[in-house]
């Protein structure tokens, strides 16, 4: 018998149709919607509603903790070196851990290029920048390039091989499938130290699926979810967290004006970084940093060249 059975209103049939839809555990019943399920599994939306409730309940999203485990956990973040130093000082030293960075551009802004930089640099020694772990790269566009990495860490003069074997790369086919592999994450993370998880891009399958007035509450609670499930992963590893989001410069339905913070309502306050990249003369690259609880706004200019991002 499947897990799903244990749930009120899910007979063998109904937990069959979930599986083969990918919904095969409780987090991927417990963050679905009503409607979304009903569909599916063909039921009503009301027993959905009641499916989805018990998941929640059976599923650990999350409980309490008193105020001195919180204050130890924070006296525990740590800065991840960029690899330039004027985009480090942007951001207070790098990108932090236990914290949320999003980069949005456009295509071609160095969202990837970054995102890359992070996966070698997180392996680098305390003392030189990194966090000494491994990297999670989930890749949703089929942008990670074992190639690329290695070209940065021969900058570095590391060893190429130890450097991909602790790069833990897949590819995410939908939204959901997305959001789980967040789960398998935490899976990694038992067995190795993983200090850094980046979702490229954060957005995309989820504008593709999404699409109509109709489905942007769905869309935004989804997203929700997920982002709140990576800063979990990011508190309990000590991890820091970076997703990318292409925006074009013209303004967005759902997203607005590019330049400007989504509502702020996606993640609360302090667990959110915001780093607006646009391209500049001469394979230039400017980063602005947008809307931060505890920085000042300001901008970074570096590069990316053949060894990585640079100054
Ligand atoms: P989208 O995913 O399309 O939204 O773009 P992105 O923001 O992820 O852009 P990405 O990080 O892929 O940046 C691509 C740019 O990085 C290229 O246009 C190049 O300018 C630069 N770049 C990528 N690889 C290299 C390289 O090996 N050497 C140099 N010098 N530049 C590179
Ligand atoms: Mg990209």
């Amino acid at each position: 018998m499947s897990d799903l059975e244990n749930l009120p209103g899910v007979g063998p049939t109904t937990a069959k149709k979930l599986e083969e839809a990918g919904f095969d555990d409780l987090m991927s019943i417990a963050v679905a919607s009503p409607s979304e399920l009903a569909a599916i599994a063909d039921i009503g939306e009301g027993t959905a509603a009641k499916i989805i409730q018990a998941a929640r309940q059976k599923a650990d999203v999350g409980g309490f903790e008193t105020g001195d485990v919180i204050l130890e956990r924070m006296k525990e973040r740590k800065k991840l070196t960029t690899g330039s130093k004027s985009f480090d000082e942007l951001l207070g030293g790098g990108f932090e851990s236990q914290a949320i960075t999003e980069l949005f551009g456009e295509f071609g802004s160095g969202k990837t290029q970054i995102a890359h930089q992070l996966c070698v640099n997180v392996q680098l020694p305390v003392e030189e920048g990194g966090l000494d772990g491994h990297a999670v790269f989930i890749d949703t566009e089929n942008t990670f390039r074992p190639e690329r990495i290695i070209q940065m860490a021969s900058a570095y003069d590391m060893d190429t091989d130890e450097v991909l074997k602790k790069i833990h790369v897949a590819t995410a086919y939908n939204s959901n499938h997305q959001m789980m592999l967040v789960e398998k994450a935490m899976e990694i993370a038992k067995q190795v130290p993983v200090r850094l998880i980046v979702v490229d891009s954060l957005t995309g399958h989820f504008r593709a699926e999404y699409v109509g007035r109709g489905t942007l509450a769905d869309r935004q609670q989804k997203l929700n979810t997920h982002m709140h499930e990576l800063l979990k992963f990011g508190r309990l590893n000590n991890a820091v967290i970076c997703v990318t989001n292409q925006v074009s410069a013209k303004p967005d339905a759902f997203f607005g004006d590019p330049t400007r913070p989504i509502g702020g309502h996606i993640v609360g306050h302090t667990a959110m970084f915001r780093i607006y990249l646009r391209k500049s003369k001469g394979g230039k690259r400017i980063a602005r940093l947008i809307d931060s609880p505890h920085l000042p706004e300001g901008e970074a200019v570096f590069m990316v060249n053949e060894e990585g991002i640079r100054d």
